[in-house]
């Protein structure tokens, strides 16, 4: 790992910038100390929280005082909203999608390491997720930083990785006989859509550049990378093993742990995230948003 994050210059001076890990991860707090207020952002402010993301990859912000329209106005400051395909669920901001765990069900969303959406060609840039109730204790969320995971490769397996593509679709997940499908009846509170549109596959490149830093990332994940294009079958399984174990290793990653008023917003260009689900019996309800992205490249 080349760089890490109390390396990193961004927002200096204009945010008080705590790093969470040596990976990636930032807290960010107004300069003196106070708590941002994320509601009455300046462009200034919104700027410098885009230029930390692209920089630490992960940012939490505390104490924040957010409804379902906030979530959703925070969200267009960095692009345009694009809702998960396969969730359901109402919230007041049809963009808003409403991440609910009750004490009674026994499976989460996201609760393995993945990349968001990886699945769609344009999968989304940010996410930003606003904890409304969490448990007592548990229910972190871990992230691990893939351009960080792509540099702790040996310069052949670089190489090798660069000139790779692979394959992604939703199918194990939302597909009929998925793992949606297979747990319905222990995720009441989150309605998922089951649907033959999983099948469909996208192809992206293994090694993604980052758009804005030009920042090279591994981008293989286990839900929704089904096999390396153009290899055979035993090589692209071996091959997608060790590099699925490879980029989230934990030197590589940080854990976000919630309290009720924080929001935080990762960077899916460079990150794969694990919603942990250590908290049976309690209850956890998020607001999550979710920003267009480009065609990984
Ligand atoms: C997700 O977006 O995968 C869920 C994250 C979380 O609930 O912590």
């Amino acid at each position: 790992m080349s760089t890490t994050a109390a390396q990193q210059p961004a927002a200096e001076g204009v945010l008080d910038v705590r790093p969470l890990a040596g990976a990636l991860g930032v807290e960010l707090w107004a300069v003196g100390g106070g708590p941002l207020d994320v509601n009455s952002l300046d462009d200034a402010g919104c700027a410098a929280i885009r230029e930390a993301l692209c920089a630490y990859h992960v940012v939490v912000i505390r104490d924040q005082q957010m409804d379902e329209a906030d979530v959703a106005r925070f969200g267009r400051r960095f692009g345009e909203l694009e809702r998960h395909p396969y969730l359901g669920g109402t919230s007041a901001e049809p963009d808003v999608v409403p991440i609910i765990k009750e004490p009674h069900e026994t499976v989460n969303f996201g609760g393995g390491w993945h990349s968001e959406m990886s699945f769609l060609p344009c999968p989304p840039m940010a996410t930003a997720l606003f904890a409304v109730e969490v448990p007592r204790f548990g229910g972190d969320t871990l992230f691990a930083n893939q351009q960080a995971a792509y540099l702790g490769l040996s310069d052949t397996m670089k190489r090798i990785a660069e000139g790779l593509t692979a394959m992604h679709s939703a199918a194990s997940q939302y597909g009929r006989g998925g793992d949606s499908d297979r747990h319905s009846s222990d995720r009441g509170s989150m309605a998922v859509d089951v649907s033959d549109e999983a099948q469909a596959t996208v192809t992206h490149p293994v090694v993604r550049t980052h758009p804005e830093t030009g920042a090279k990332a591994l981008y293989v994940n286990r839900p929704f990378t089904e096999a390396i294009s153009s290899m055979r079958r035993n090589e692209s399984k071996a091959l997608l093993e060790m590099l699925w174990a490879h980029s989230v290793h934990e030197q590589f990653t940080c854990r976000v742990r919630w309290e009720p008023g924080t929001f935080t917003m990762w960077d899916n260009r460079s990150v794969q995230h694990y919603a942990l689900n250590d908290y049976h019996g309690q209850r956890r309800h998020m607001l999550r948003v979710t920003i267009a992205g480009d065609r990984p490249r």
